[in-house]
């Protein structure tokens, strides 16, 4: 992890309470426009309700319920698990969704 991801990291730590568990209807707008996108092409292939991954990431509501765990596998790449990763920008439109409830 370089310096800038670990302040990163901790910003993130630091907000955490703020997140809601509750999708509001302007949270799945947001969702489908800003997130939908990367996640089809990146991780839905195995995180839908019958994926292999057995974690369902496909609604806004699924993204606030597994904040957390969703900021840090991107803060240390480790998703998606093999393949191309995801791009610095696509990292940034990820976290800043979450970031922003
Ligand atoms: C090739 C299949 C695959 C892809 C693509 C994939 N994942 Fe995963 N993911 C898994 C599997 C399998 C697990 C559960 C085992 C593990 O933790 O390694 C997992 C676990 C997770 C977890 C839980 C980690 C934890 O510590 O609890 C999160 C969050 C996650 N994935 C997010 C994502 C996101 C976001 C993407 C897209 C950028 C993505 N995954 C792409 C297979 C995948």
């Amino acid at each position: 992890m370089t310096r800038a991801e670990r302040f990163l990291l901790l910003l993130l730590l630091a907000c955490g309470g703020t997140s809601h568990p509750v999708a509001s209807p302007r949270d799945e707008t947001d969702w489908q426009r800003e997130v939908a996108p990367v996640f089809d092409g990146t991780c839905k292939r195995c995180h839908l309700p019958a994926g292999s991954a057995k974690l369902d990431l496909s609604s806004a509501a699924a993204w606030l319920q597994h904040a957390d765990s969703i900021k840090s596998v991107l803060i240390a790449r480790s998703m998606p698990p093999e393949g191309p990763g995801l791009t610095d920008e696509q990292r940034a439109v990820l976290l800043g969704w979450l970031q922003s409830r």
